[in-house]
């Protein structure tokens, strides 16, 4: 059984959090530590419930080896608070939906996902912006901060393990 686990959440669950999802799921494996963390998605909108990620956010993950062809959208659900020791926001509406489901007692870590990024530039970028109605550019830098934000979670869990 896992001993941490961490659910990625944004709006719709085809661009954002997938992209986390893919992203940190291969750097647990790069690092040996798929048997003790384990990794999902979900978004707070129901629009794409069953859909496969968008394809421009496919087309630029792939473009760097990531592989999100499992992948399916569904929604954040009560029992997530029960399941998942880090529920992870991409933005600030992200992280107001969820904490309006939240349980007083979840005995979790709920916050946004950039509070772990490590790379200067982004210091003042404090939420992965949503780039479903911009243009390719959008969905390049959700990768560029994903894959720094990344980085730097997985060095917070990893010292825990
Ligand atoms: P995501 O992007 O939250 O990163 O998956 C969006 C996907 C779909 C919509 C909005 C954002 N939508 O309005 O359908």
């Amino acid at each position: 059984m896992s001993e941490i686990s961490v659910l990625f959440v944004c709006l719709g669950n085809i661009c954002r959090s997938p992209t986390a999802h893919a992203v940190f799921q291969a750097m647990v494996d790069d690092r040996g530590l798929a048997q003790q963390v384990s990794v999902d998605s979900a978004g707070t909108g129901d629009w794409h419930l069953g859909h496969a990620p968008d394809r421009r956010t496919s087309a630029v993950a792939s473009q760097r080896g990531y592989d999100m062809d499992q992948l399916r959208a569904r929604l954040v659900e009560a029992g997530d608070f029960e399941q998942f020791d880090y529920i992870v926001a991409m933005d600030e509406e992200n992280l107001a939906n969820l904490k309006a489901m939240c349980p007083a007692d979840y005995p979790g870590s709920l916050g946004l996902f950039l509070d772990y990024s490590v790379n200067p530039d982004y210091a003042d970028i404090s939420a992965v912006p949503d780039p479903y109605y911009g243009g390719d550019h959008g969905f390049t830098l959700v990768l560029d901060l994903v894959e720094d934000a990344s980085a730097g979670l997985l060095d917070h869990i990893a010292a825990q393990l």
